[in-house]
């Protein structure tokens, strides 16, 4: 049962071919406990989740992000990251909204919402399914937000689409620990010191099983981070009510 757990683990890989199959409600049910039991900054419980089944809206989001897998999977769930019920709480209580506006009731928020989405994602996978989280829908957050009607104080995170899987690619080698797992202390040197996995990485880029390239991980992300990525999220959460 343990070597299972971490097995399942270890084999996790973003699914982006999925059957066109709805999943059933109880097992939808069963992931949305799955999220609802992670831990929680404070049991402020920071998080809404909207399960997008109108297929409309489903399209627009799928468009948006640029995910065309979005409009296929079993069931697509956007998760946000929300104080807006927090501030209600608030105001029925006759205090300030004020306090919920800051950087760190936003940390809170996504820290919470991430949580959920993960217990979610890996419940899926323990039962056979695959999942791919759609950071895409940040492309666009004013069209996502119009589109789900959120209020202030919401922060739409990221998409999740699970489902039956098609097919699978291989699993991505993951960094070794000696790069990001310390004793103690952070150790610059072990940090920066990512040679040996560029040569993983090459490889696996190289034979895997769809889209084979020629580079490595170091190349890959640093053109990646070139460009700084969209550039409104900091008006959209001000926008929203956050003070960034
Ligand atoms: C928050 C988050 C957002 C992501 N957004 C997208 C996305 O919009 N589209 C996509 O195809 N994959 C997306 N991914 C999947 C990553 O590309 C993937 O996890 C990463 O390449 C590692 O591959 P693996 O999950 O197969 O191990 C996202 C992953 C995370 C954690």
């Amino acid at each position: 049962m343990k070597d299972e757990f971490f097995k399942l683990m270890e084999q996790h890989v973003s699914v982006r071919n999925f059957k066109e199959e709805p999943l059933e409600k109880d097992i939808k049910d069963q992931l949305l406990m799955a999220a609802y039991s992670g831990s929680s900054s404070n049991f402020l419980q920071a998080t809404s989740i909207i399960e997008v089944t109108d297929p409309k809206i489903r399209n627009q989001l799928a468009t948006i992000a640029r995910a065309p897998h979005a409009q296929k999977s079993g069931a697509f769930f956007v998760f946000v990251a929300d104080m807006y019920r927090l501030a209600k709480v608030l105001e029925q209580k006759g205090n300030a909204v004020k306090p919920i506006t800051s950087m760190e009731s936003l940390m809170v928020s996504i820290v919470d919402t991430t949580i959920s989405a993960e217990n979610m994602a890996l419940a899926a996978e323990a039962i056979g399914l695959g999942i791919c989280y759609i950071g895409g829908i940040r492309n666009d957050l004013t069209k996502v937000s119009t589109l789900l009607d959120l209020p202030k104080y919401t922060v739409p995170l990221f998409g999740l689409t699970i489902g039956i899987p098609k097919s699978k690619n291989d699993p991505k080698p993951r960094m070794p620990l000696k790069n990001h797992v310390f004793n103690n202390r952070y150790n610059t040197n072990l940090s920066r010191n990512l040679a040996g996995y560029d040569e993983t990485m090459r490889d696996y880029y190289a034979h895997r099983n769809s889209n084979s390239i020629t580079s490595d991980w170091t190349t890959k992300t640093s053109d990646f981070l070139t460009n700084s990525q969209r550039p409104d999220i900091a008006p959209f959460l001000r926008h929203q009510g956050f003070e960034i």
